[in-house]
């Protein structure tokens, strides 16, 4: 837990409530969590998962780990402490998000149980759903794609502290989805999805009930 530095801070009340940004959107926030190896396929199951949601007019947006260690959290690094410190930052965001009602596509590889454990805590807390998604895949498949190259500088020592080569990856126990990209198609995996936020009314079909909502 992040230590509470400020004082003499509370939280102030809107007027605008969750219920009524929903409303306008006609969707609820929530977030979905990807985790998995480097290369194991997060960022790819994200784009789709986000194009998916799209044509059936729902709103997303995708947080990225490099796309974010370029931005807010480029003063962090991969030590222990620092993907800690990134991981709550994501998932206050990522609460964010969804209280603002858009669906959070969240892919870091998020290596440390503890800190998912976290990120799902503050949206248990503030009473948003969050969906675990384990984007499995062997080490072994991770490392032969590479598509950075990564894995290649690691094992030649030229980047330290790589998850699965020099620093652990814990995997999840009880996801809510478990997908296993060295035997699944794309396709398959986003449908996967889909169908999970569909049964747990995450996403509801759209009901036009007036002309004027078809404008
Ligand atoms: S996390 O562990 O803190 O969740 P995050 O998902 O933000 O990691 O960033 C991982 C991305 O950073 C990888 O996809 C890879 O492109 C890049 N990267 C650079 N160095 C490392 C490293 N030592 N370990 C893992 N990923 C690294």
């Amino acid at each position: 837990m992040a230590v509470q530095k400020a004082t003499n801070v509370t939280w102030q009340e809107g007027e605008v409530t969750r219920e009524n940004r929903y409303e306008i959107l006609r969707q609820k926030g929530a977030t979905i969590w990807f985790t998995g190896l480097s290369g194991s396929g997060k960022s790819t199951i994200a784009v789709a998962l986000e194009n998916a949601l799209f044509s059936l007019g729902k709103l997303s947006y995708r947080l990225d780990g490099d796309n974010v260690r370029l931005g807010i959290n480029k003063n962090l690094g991969f030590s222990e402490e620092d993907r800690k410190e990134n991981i709550r930052r994501i998932g206050e965001i990522s609460k964010l998000f969804g209280d603002a009602g858009t669906i959070a596509l969240s892919s870091f590889i998020s290596p440390y149980r503890a800190d998912r454990r976290e990120v799902r805590d503050l949206h248990d807390a503030a009473n948003l759903k969050f969906v675990e998604v384990f984007v499995d895949c062997s080490l072994e498949v991770a490392e032969s794609r590479d598509p950075k190259g990564l894995y290649k500088k690691a094992r030649a020592g030229e980047i330290k502290n790589f998850t699965g080569i020099d620093d652990p990856y814990q995997a999840p126990e009880n996801p809510e989805i478990h997908l296993h990209t060295d035997r699944m198609t794309l396709e398959e995996e986003v449908s996967i999805i889909v169908d999970y936020l569909k049964s747990h009314e995450i996403i509801k079909k759209q009901h036009l009930t007036r002309a004027t909502d078809a404008a």
